[in-house]
């Protein structure tokens, strides 16, 4: 039983290793600094590409997740959004 559940979080523990690896391979991973993230939202920028982004980190992220100000790049059918968080 006890080394049955060990195995269990050791098996939990890599899974989230695993995914960060991911991510950080990705380069869309907020790893680097809490104070700036970049992620790649579907659609365009928008006339607003700074109001678009932090839109869409607040419908990923919830309301905790609003950045203060962000910069939009439009590649057609998808945007990159570099946005600046308060910390
Ligand atoms: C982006 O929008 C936020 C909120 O509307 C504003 O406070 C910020 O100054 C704007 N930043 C830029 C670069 O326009």
């Amino acid at each position: 039983m006890r080394s049955a559940s060990i195995f269990l979080v050791s098996c939990i523990l890599m899974f989230f290793i695993m995914n960060n690896v991911k991510d950080v391979e990705a380069g869309l991973s907020p790893m680097d600094n809490q104070c700036g993230r970049k992620d790649i939202f579907v659609g365009g920028c928008g006339p607003d590409g700074n109001k678009t982004c932090i839109n869409d980190f607040v419908k990923k992220g919830g309301e905790g997740n609003r950045p203060s100000s962000c910069e939009c790049d439009d590649f057609g059918q998808e945007h990159l959004c570099r946005c600046n968080f308060s910390c």
